[in-house]
């Protein structure tokens, strides 16, 4: 497995490929079940498979979830490896940002709602660090996980808009035994509400309005961001401790 930090090197090794399928999972890093199904599927998938390891301030707009967010680098590229990975990019922030964040990919209706109705500015941050990386990378499949998925919606648009030549791939969320959506910040949760958390999934399964599951999930200890149905697929977004939790349920699979 190769390892870059410079994107100079990483475009001369891309260069050197005589590849037609070569696949690209972005992360933020401290990798989990989650994001190990995204490169499973890749290795399955593809010739190649590019690993960006890159934690995007830009989208961070909180500053104490930024700095609290985890970093296991060490487990993580040892995962990357056991798992087939052939090269991981690990930019800084001025190779990512040579314009000093000057330019940005602004969306301007969906990215308006859940989250980004609640967290001014993420969804610029996501589409431009992720508009980078695909130029960067230049994959034929980038890999992308449901749990995020405004945030797959909003990439895969993008890439219609843009007439990018990487197809993006909608992967199933990855859940612990318990429904609990796997998430990097779940290390984060006390014990406490860790135990409480698969309520937040178990709610938004149920056959209730929006409402009313905003209000069991905030009677059961959740602070409740929104709780929003969009055509058939409830969101929901609660914070436990200081620690936020997101996640998505399809209603015509859970037959509701
Ligand atoms: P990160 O949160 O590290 O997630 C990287 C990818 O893993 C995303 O596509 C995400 O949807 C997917 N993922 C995370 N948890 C998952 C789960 N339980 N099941 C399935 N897939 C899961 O999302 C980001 O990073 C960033 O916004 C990024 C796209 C890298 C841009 O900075």
């Amino acid at each position: 497995m190769k390892i870059t930090r410079s994107i100079t090197e990483y475009k001369r090794w891309r260069n050197s490929l005589n590849c037609t399928a070569l696949g690209f999972v972005p992360t933020m890093g401290a990798l989990h079940i989650g994001h190990a199904s995204l490169l499973e599927r890749s290795v399955a998938e593809c010739e190649l498979t590019v690993l960006s390891i890159y934690v995007n301030a830009a989208q961070f707009d909180n500053a104490g979830d930024l700095a609290n967010y985890p970093d296991s680098r060490e487990q993580d590229l040892a995962l990357a490896e056991k798992l087939g990975v052939d090269m991981v990019i690990l930019p800084e922030y001025d190779q990512m940002y040579p314009d000093n964040y000057r330019y940005q990919v602004d969306e301007k209706v969906f990215s308006q709602k859940l989250c980004g109705a609640h967290r001014s500015g993420h969804f610029t941050g996501v589409l431009t660090v992720v508009m980078k990386l695909l130029n960067i990378v230049q994959a034929h499949k980038a890999y992308f996980g449901k749990k995020d998925y405004q945030q797959y919606r909003l990439i895969a648009d993008m890439v219609e808009a843009f007439f990018l030549g990487t197809e993006i791939v909608g992967c199933e969320i990855v859940r612990e035994p318990d429904g609990l959506a796997c998430s990097s910040r779940n290390v984060n949760l006390s014990d406490h509400f860790r135990k409480l958390a698969p309520k937040f999934r178990q709610l938004l399964m149920r056959d209730l309005l929006d409402d009313e599951v905003a209000g069991a999930l905030s009677l059961a200890g959740f602070e409740v961001d929104y709780i929003e149905t969009l055509e058939k697929r409830r969101y929901g977004a609660v914070t436990l401790g200081e620690v936020r939790l997101i996640d998505n349920v399809s209603l015509f699979e859970e037959g509701l």
